[in-house]
Parts: C-alpha cells; sequence; structure tokens
C-alpha cells in the first residue's frame, strides 16, 4: 500500500504558514496534518476554519484536519467550506458518532475516528460495516502537544488494527500520529500504518527540505 507521510503543521513557525506549507509541497509532499485544538478537550489552542481557509489557496495538498475539541460536530460545515478533504474526530470526544461521520460523509469529506492510547478499536464495527469510517488514526502520544516520545505499545496496538481489518475486510485507511522520527518510522510502516504524521521531527532546525528527504530515506520510500 502506499506510504503518505503527513507533516503536521503544529511545529511549523505560524508566522509563515504559507511559506512552510509551500515548501514541503516543493518537497513532494501532498498531505498536510491539521491539528485542531480548543483549550478543553486539550490544554492547548492551535487554529481554527479562519486559518485553514487562508492556507488553502497556497498548496494543492490533500488538508487532514484532526479534531482535537470537546464539540467536533459544530466545526465540521467550516471545515468543508475551508477545503479540508479528510477529518478525524476523537472517539472520546464524540457522543453521537454515527452521525458525526454521517455529517462528514454528507459535506463532502472522508471521515475517521481518533483513539487515545488507551481506547480501543472494537466499537468501531458498526460505523466501519456502513462505510463511514475510511480511516482510523492511532495516537501514539496523549493528544496536545507535539514533541513527546512515541508510547512503545502503539505498535502492537497498529498490528493489532491491521488484524482486525483483515477479519473484518474493513478498507481503512490506518494513520499513527506522534512521535515519529527518524528511528522509529520504519517499524512503524512495518506493523502497517500507511499514513505517517510527522511534528516536531519534520521542522527541526527548520530543514524542511532536508528533513523530508531523510524520513522518506529513512522509511524506504
Ligand atoms: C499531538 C498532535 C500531533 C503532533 C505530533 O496532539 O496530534 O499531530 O503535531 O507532533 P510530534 O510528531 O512532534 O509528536
Ligand atoms: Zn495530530
Amino acid at each position: 500500500m502506499k506510504i503518505v507521510l503527513s507533516p503536521s503543521i503544529l511545529s511549523a513557525d505560524f508566522s509563515c504558514l504559507a511559506d512552510d506549507v509551500q515548501r514541503l509541497e516543493n518537497s513532494g509532499i501532498m498531505d498536510i496534518h491539521l491539528d485542531i485544538m480548543d483549550g478543553h478537550f486539550v490544554k492547548n489552542i492551535t487554529f481554527g476554519v479562519g486559518t485553514i481557509k487562508s492556507l488553502r489557496p497556497h498548496t494543492k495538498a490533500n488538508f487532514d484536519a484532526h479534531l482535537m475539541v470537546t464539540d467536533p460536530d459544530e466545526l465540521l460545515a467550516g471545515l468543508a467550506d475551508a477545503g479540508v478533504n479528510t477529518v478525524t474526530v476523537h472517539k472520546e470526544a464524540c457522543v453521537h458518532l454515527y452521525h458525526t461521520l454521517e455529517t462528514i460523509k454528507t459535506l463532502g469529506m472522508d471521515g475517521g475516528v481518533v483513539l487515545n492510547p488507551a481506547t480501543d478499536y472494537e466499537s468501531l464495527k458498526y460505523v466501519a460495516q456502513d462505510g463511514l469510517l475510511k480511516k482510523v488514526l492511532i495516537m501514539s502520544v496523549e493528544p496536545g502537544f507535539g514533541g513527546q516520545s512515541y508510547l512503545p505499545m502503539s505498535t502492537r496496538k497498529i498490528a493489532d488494527l491491521v488484524k482486525w481489518r483483515e477479519e473484518n475486510n474493513f478498507e481503512f485507511i490506518i494513520q499513527v500520529d506522534g512521535g515519529v522520527n527518524i528511528n522509529n518510522i520504519k517499524t512503524i510502516i512495518d506493523a502497517g500504518a500507511t499514513d505517517i504524521v510527522i511534528g516536531s521531527a519534520m521542522f527541526k532546525d527548520r530543514q524542511i527540505e532536508k528533513n523530508v528527504e531523510a524520513f522518506r530515506k529513512a522509511a524506504d520510500l
């Protein structure tokens, strides 16, 4: 399966986001991970629909929004309007997950579900069966901040999820987010993840082009 590197602009320079996004695209990156945090679901605040709308004309890359907010439903129409392609919502935040995923689909976006490290995936069976689950995002750190260390058990969770997907003939993409670096990316891909979010390590020393190349090499792409 095709491997996608999805840099998180959480670690970009917020004073020149358009430049950073263009540098990524010039390096062949076609997927940008947008971490939306409301200071409530997680103890950090990032940006919202307005910022995404302003960024949209600066790249053709796929916009992948990861909603770390208490009320995702409130944001969905605005995100669709801002040109977001994929939206992942936290299982822990969605009381009415089926409805939320249906809304995302109706708005013309691909929907996915994010699982915190302690959250399991079995309860996603029915939304997967009904074609509402395009992606499962396994958090390999507790959400909220970049630069944390990868939780080693995440590798086992990826492999378990691959097995569960096979047993049930589901087709969702497996994405991983948190603590990915040059030394562990290959193990994460070998476990079965195909969409890899990279934050701080992608913007390290502001050497974006060099870092993209190093990740491609480390991942054997
Ligand atoms: C954390 C965010 C991540 C973050 C990853 O809550 O969801 O996308 O940017 O950053 P690193 O790669 O530094 O762990
Ligand atoms: Zn994220």
